[in-house]
């Protein structure tokens, strides 16, 4: 096992010596107490947007980068960590329990070492909360030869089956079984490279795989493998941890298995979905915001429809400005598909945009079974949106009143909040919990761009 000796543990403040505000390093494992079931966010509509946003490290990224710590005994540093977000934190509290030690500090940078693992059992009650914690599965195996991991229960969205990351893992050597709502993994031999055709796009499975791939023996080939960004941001972090890696952002990903992996230093991807989210505010409220630290590259498919809706769009240096050119948006389809196709993370934020839209649109859904549940409650604010299958209608109205309305999932609250930011009177957003998993200080970032919003 080749050591990397500036990549030890007791050098890591050498390497990047951790800003004095290590001090502050926030004590991790204890969820944002401060939210509660009850919590609500106030919105009063009329403003328009004006100022600057700076766009935090994508979620959907730096919870596999997180996961992918588990590969090496040596400490791994993040920067740009959203580490505000509730979902950083339940799967800070996740992999603390298997033994890694996890530091995050308010500076937004996040040390992770998994010099030993303490167990390779994630239980139910850490699990239940926090889906993506089955991606520890595949670093678990290919590190430790073994683990047992709760089955993620569904979601509101849909049933969220994990059957094409195990299929994958056994395609790769594992021996896996399910018993009494454990998945009980073993590859005591460690696991093998194999060609792994996928029916269909899944970004967590791609993840899972692409992961265990990095210290199995031989190659592995992803078919059919996703192309987010946040799957290319996960593929470079470990080519930068010494993974072999070719493919990335493409369907086809190759991996030639290595020996071990070694820790770096890695700069979190921008959050295209954060991105678009406020890229959909300006639809609504008008005005012009500078979006910093993120690029239009990430979001090919949501630009074009939303310039066709009016909205102009340009990337200057490192940020992005935004604005509303006509006086409202133009109606304009939709479908939702995976990458480089338009993100279903953005599905429910472009429907609420469109609800105050100049004619109509048709808005497709293709890769969650369940995710128009923000419908009836933008439709109690007035807008006019009949679904059909997986497709919703969206009529445009004239405007939306203020409503007590309830969340269900991310993307769904953040939709209500947009809502709310254009709708006459006052909205009450319930279950701001959900919010909360994946829009850091979204109250702070609001509020500082001229919107009335506050979280009671
Ligand atoms: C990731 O979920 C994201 N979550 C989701 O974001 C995102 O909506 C989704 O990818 C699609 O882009 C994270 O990255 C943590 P999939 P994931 O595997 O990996 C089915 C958000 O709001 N499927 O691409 O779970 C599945 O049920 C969240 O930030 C199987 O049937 O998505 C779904 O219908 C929501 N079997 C479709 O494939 C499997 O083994 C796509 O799922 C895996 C998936």
């Amino acid at each position: 096992m080749r050591a990397d000796p500036e990549n030890t543990w007791d050098s890591v403040e050498s390497l990047s010596p951790v800003s004095e505000k290590t001090a502050e390093t926030i004590e991790l494992l204890q969820p944002d107490v401060k939210t509660s079931e009850l919590d609500k966010i106030i919105v009063r509509g009329g403003n328009p947007l004006r100022g600057e946003i700076k766009i935090s490290g994508a979620k959907n990224a730096v919870l596999k980068h997180m996961c992918a710590a588990l590969l090496t005994d040596d400490a791994v540093t993040f920067t740009n960590v959203p580490v505000g977000l509730r979902d950083v934190r339940f799967l800070g509290q996740v992999l603390s329990h298997l033994g890694m030690t996890v530091a995050l500090s308010s500076d937004g940078k996040a040390i992770l070492r998994a010099q030993t693992i303490k167990t390779h059992i994630a239980p139910y009650d850490l699990v239940r909360k926090m889906r993506a914690s089955v991606l520890v599965l595949g670093p678990l195996l290919a590190r430790h030869g073994q683990a047992e991991v709760s089955l993620p229960g569904g979601c509101s969205i849909g049933g969220r089956p994990i059957d094409l990351h195990l299929k994958g893992l056994e395609a790769m050597g594992a021996d896996i079984s399910i018993e009494s709502g454990y998945i009980k993994a073993k590859a005591p031999q460690g696991l093998t490279g194999a060609l792994i055709e996928f029916p269909f796009v899944s970004v967590g499975a791609t993840d899972q795989l692409l992961m265990a791939a990095t210290l199995a023996k031989g190659e592995t080939i992803l078919r059919n493998a996703a192309r987010e960004p946040e799957i290319v941001d996960q593929g470079n972090a470990l080519i930068k941890m010494g993974a072999q890696i070719e493919g990335l952002g493409t369907s086809e990903i190759r991996i030639q298995g290595v020996e071990r992996l070694h820790g770096t230093t890695h700069d979190v991807v921008a959050d295209r979905i954060e991105t678009g989210t406020y890229m959909c505010a300006v639809g609504l409220t008008g005005g012009e915001l500078r979006l910093k630290k993120t690029q239009t590259s990430l979001l090919p498919a949501l630009i074009a429809p939303l310039v066709r809706a009016g909205l102009t769009i340009e990337q200057d240096g490192q940020d992005i400005l935004v604005a509303r050119s006509a006086p409202l948006v133009r109606g304009t389809d939709i479908m939702t598909e995976p990458h480089p196709g338009f993100p279903t993370d953005m599905q429910a934020q472009f429907m609420a945009m469109m609800c105050l839209c100049d004619g109509a649109s048709m808005i497709t859904e293709t890769i969650f079974e369940n995710r128009f549940m923000h419908v009836p409650e933008l439709n109690r604010m007035g807008a006019n949106i009949r679904v059909q299958g997986q497709s919703a209608i969206v009529r445009g109205v004239k405007k939306l009143t203020g409503a007590e309305v309830m969340a269900t999932d991310l993307r769904a609250s953040v939709a209500l909040v947009l809502a709310g930011l254009v709708a006459e009177g006052t909205t009450t957003v319930n279950r701001v919990y959900h919010l909360e998993r994946g829009y850091e200080n979204i109250v702070q970032k609001l509020s500082g761009v001229g919107a009335m919003i506050e979280k009671i």
